[in-house]
């Protein structure tokens, strides 16, 4: 892949970027038209660094915050930026999952912070190990975890599992940063409570920070994403936007305004669960039949991606450069860990392809591990 988006016959697995048709076009014209002709005279303005000012009360409902704990950013990876920006630089240590999401790794490397890692398995974190690092000296200055839907296993933290990690981060005082990027997309199953929601309703209200975005749920075209943080962050975060970007742009916020306000948003996502489990589904049987022993898999039950396991002797990095000549990409999992491990690994985004695609795909991405086994 050279640009953002896949080459013509080479089918993609790789961007965890939706699929054009899944963006509510028509909606989206008529909020946008609105946010111009209704409400330009504010949103065509600079504006204040927390962001539109309706879309923040809208999202302080929604989370039970006070409007001014909202802060509007154009994505969410500007959040990951900012805090990390505001925490720690210069250095200071930082736990996150192994795997965990790449560009925070990148954030925190350039930053200069001591990063450790608890392990994300098929069981969930590792509680006892993040224990010890919350107890440990030097004394952690923030936690990032992905609860639901993780990027990249597409696996979900269990009600008991976010519990125990409310346990330490209040036991610890440790400041928790829940990503949910993708939490919205659920194929299947109840939603659980945010780990940020419980942390807050358990006395923890200042050591949580929420982040969400709707790039992956509305459209990442319009660069909204936002954080909900403790009130003695609100000042210096937004000190920090301002210094940065003077204004977020809210037109593309009050846009979004008007399409959540309208109350399309729900009719919506909806509209994406039916978008994305066929492709899920068609990945994971195509998978079931055609894998050789010695792989595995994750079965998300929502968001974008899944995480594969190929047999040990494969390094996924090697086959993805020989995947391009048959057609199929994917993103090799060492770019997902601190150290040297998931280098037998894949991360598997099945929002991009049709369904067709992904049968095509997912058959000459078998087709190829068994070949390498072959050798
Ligand atoms: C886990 C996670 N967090 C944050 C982001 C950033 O998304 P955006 O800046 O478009 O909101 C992404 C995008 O890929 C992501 O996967």
């Amino acid at each position: 892949m050279t640009g953002l988006l896949p080459e013509a016959n080479v089918i993609s697995f790789a961007r965890g970027i939706p699929s054009p048709d899944m963006f509510p076009v028509a909606l989206l014209a008529e909020s946008a038209r609105r946010a111009v002709c209704d409400h330009g005279r504010v949103a065509l303005n600079y504006g204040p660094p927390g962001g539109y000012e309706p879309l923040r009360e809208w999202l302080g409902k929604r989370h039970g915050v006070a409007p001014g704990r909202v802060l509007v950013l154009p994505g969410s990876l500007i959040g990951l930026n900012l805090v990390v920006e505001h925490l720690l630089r210069p250095g200071g240590r930082a736990i996150v999952e192994a795997p965990t999401y790449d560009r925070m790794l990148h954030t925190l490397t350039a930053v200069g912070a001591d990063v450790v890692t608890v392990d994300r398995g098929g069981d969930g974190l590792d509680l006892d190990r993040l224990r010890d690092l919350a107890s440990g000296s030097p004394r952690p200055k923030l936690l990032y975890v992905l609860p639901t839907f993780h990027n990249p296993t597409g696996t979900s933290l269990t009600l008991d599992q976010r519990h125990g990690l409310v346990d330490v981060a209040l036991e610890h005082e440790l400041l928790l940063f829940e990503d949910d990027a993708y939490g919205l997309l659920r194929i299947e199953g109840d939603a659980l409570p945010n780990v940020a929601e419980l942390l807050r309703a358990r006395g923890g209200d200042d050591l949580a920070v929420f982040s969400s975005s709707f790039s992956k749920s509305v459209a990442p075209g319009l660069r909204v994403g936002y954080l909900v943080v403790p009130e003695r962050l609100v000042e210096p975060l937004e000190a920090l936007a301002t210094r940065t970007y003077v204004s977020p742009p809210l037109l593309p916020q009050a846009q979004l305004y008007d399409f959540l306000a309208a109350g399309h948003l729900e009719p919506h996502l909806d509209v994406l669960r039916t978008f994305l489990r066929p492709r899920r589904d068609t990945l994971l049987d195509v998978l079931a039949q055609r894998m050789p022993p010695g792989a595995a898999w994750t079965r998300p039950d929502g968001g974008y991606f899944l995480w594969l396991e190929l047999p040990t002797a494969i390094d996924a990095a090697d086959l993805n450069r020989r995947a391009r000549d048959a057609g199929v990409q994917f993103v090799p999992g060492e770019g997902f860990f601190r150290d040297d491990r998931g280098r037998n690994a894949a991360r598997l985004a099945f929002s991009y392809p049709s369904v067709d695609e992904i049968l095509t795909g997912a058959e000459r991405l078998t087709a190829l591990v068994r070949e390498e086994l072959d050798r």
